[in-house]
């Protein structure tokens, strides 16, 4: 006879935090909110942390290079989509561990026999009006000048003359060294009155840009998430198919951590996988598995040696697994269950694995929940989809802004690996939707906001770490009227515009 649950399963929006004492000490500028990414012995310390438990979902509308160094500024740790090409995927984690802040990899260059035309057309296309002119009209070639919008006249000049005839040449221009620090290239740039100054190499090869206007945002930030050679971490998705060529380029490429993004993980591909990679590398090769949502599932996963778990089945805001499938769990239920095997595996082996809440995460309080609930940190998708740094367009709908935000499950990823059961390589049916999300500004602003809330109801906890806050949370049950009580209720809202 099949298994029956007792209990229906939850999610986050039917629990509520209950305050409990906090002393005149506990105040939201001093929460730490570091947390631990990967397995550690009791005692030890873990090989990775990351400084704010946020990672970003393995998904082509949510993780690329941009939103990766984006998130790492802030702390957390992006895993770069796997559903594209491993060279492709190799180069946004290289462009990752290359970039340094302020220093900027140009975007616009031609070469110098094209044309003003083709000036135009770039400087519409990027939206940058500074351009690098270099023999092979790359970002890294030989630099020949630079074109800004001071060298050509459109009224006065043909949209064919030829961008040697226009622009700044090399001889005429300020430029630096390399190895010039970000310090010092500010400095050039106001001695020289100059808005944006190019770095070469001893071969005259364009390395950098430096532009004046961003001196001001790149002062440090105090919570980058970076490695032992200060460059920031990334992390990067693979699947249960192609690993042999997969993790070897991403490795090469500089990944710090490796995570099987399968919508479910309590499969024997996955211990597959995870043999080749100690098999290859050992432990130096961190690497999460998922994604599970019961006791039994975590076991499997951690006697294979994963580096973290990842939970949850069918709670993903583009996600119709549950509909299409009929499986997967609340997603506070399945986290629940999960933290107390995971804190059981920890008692029995002295092993800490942590655990990431995937999915589901609407309100920023359910991220407090969610921690409140055992998990380690948690993974967003719906939540990074909405800012300026992800990889999507942003459109105009009604009035309104919106970002574009597609499952990797949905028609338009082709991610047919994560769904991949041992069989067809395409997707049969559809687990995601294609969608728009209200475009939110950016990382930054949004990150802020969100970590002031949790660290405050942290507070109201009494807990200055996660892991004090697992230990000292009260969580309720809500039930449905009281859910009403929550919002705004019995008063008619007024209409601020
Ligand atoms: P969100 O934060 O609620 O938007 O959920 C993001 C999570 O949904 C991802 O990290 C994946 O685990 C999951 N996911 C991504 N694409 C799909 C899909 O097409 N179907 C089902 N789940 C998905």
């Amino acid at each position: 006879m099949a298994f029956y649950y007792d209990e229906p399963s939850r999610t986050f929006s039917e629990y509520l935090l209950i305050p409990g004492y906090s002393s005149s000490k506990c105040v939201p500028s001093e929460v730490d909110l570091k947390t631990p990414l990967v397995r550690f012995k009791r005692g030890e310390e873990p090989g990775i942390s990351i400084n704010i438990p946020m990672v970003s979902a393995i998904m082509q509308s949510v993780s690329d290079d941009r939103l990766a160094v984006a998130l790492a500024e802030e702390g957390g740790m992006s895993f770069i989509y796997g559903s594209q090409p491993v060279e492709e995927q190799a180069e946004m984690v290289k462009k990752v561990k290359r970039y340094r802040a302020g220093f900027v990899v140009s975007d616009s260059n031609v070469s110098p026999e094209m044309t003003l035309e083709d000036v135009l057309r770039l400087t519409e296309k990027t939206g940058h009006s500074t351009i690098a002119v270099t023999e092979d009209g790359g970002p890294n070639g030989k630099l020949l000048g630079i074109v800004t919008n001071k060298d050509y006249r459109l009224s006065r000049m043909s949209p064919d003359t030829r961008v040697k005839e226009f622009m700044t040449k090399f001889d005429d221009l300020v430029y630096a060294e390399e190895e010039t620090s970000l310090k010092e290239a500010n400095d050039i740039i106001w001695e020289h009155k100059i808005n944006c100054l190019p770095l070469v190499n001893k071969n005259r090869e364009l390395a950098y840009l430096v532009f004046r206007k961003d001196y001001d945002t790149h002062k440090k930030n105090e919570n980058e998430l970076i490695d032992n050679a200060k460059r920031y971490m990334v992390g990067a998705g693979i699947n249960t198919r192609d690993y042999e060529m997969r993790v070897p380029a991403l490795l090469e490429a500089g990944a710090d951590a490796l995570c099987i993004d399968s919508s479910e993980g309590f499969s024997e591909w996955q211990k597959i996988t995870i043999d080749y990679i100690r098999k290859h590398y050992g432990e130096r090769v961190k690497v999460g598995a998922g994604n599970v949502v019961d006791e039994e599932g975590f076991r499997f996963l951690a006697d294979a040696g994963a580096d973290f778990v990842k939970v949850g089945i069918g709670g993903g805001a583009i996600c119709i697994t549950r509909e299409q499938k009929g499986i997967g769990r609340g997603q506070a239920t399945a986290l629940i269950e999960v933290a107390k095997a995971r804190d059981a595996y920890y008692e029995e082996t002295g092993v800490y694995i942590p655990i990431c809440s995937d999915g589901g995460i609407v309100h920023d309080y359910h991220i407090t929940l969610a921690l409140a609930m055992g998990a380690d940190f948690v993974m967003l998708g719906r939540y990074f989809a909405r800012f300026d740094e992800s990889p999507t367009k942003r459109v105009n709908i009604n009035g309104s802004y919106m970002k574009e935000y597609w499952g990797e499950g949905s028609a338009r990823a082709r991610n047919w690996q994560r769904y991949d059961m041992g069989g067809e390589q395409k997707l049969s049916f559809e687990e995601g939707v294609d969608s728009l999300v209200p475009y939110a500004g950016s990382l930054k602003d949004n990150v802020n906001l969100t970590l002031s809330k949790v660290r405050s109801t942290m507070c109201n906890c009494g807990a200055l770490t996660i892991p004090e806050l697992q230990k000292k949370a009260k969580i309720t049950l809500v039930s449905s009227t009281s859910i009403v009580e929550g919002g705004a209720h019995d008063v008619t809202l007024r209409n601020h515009r």
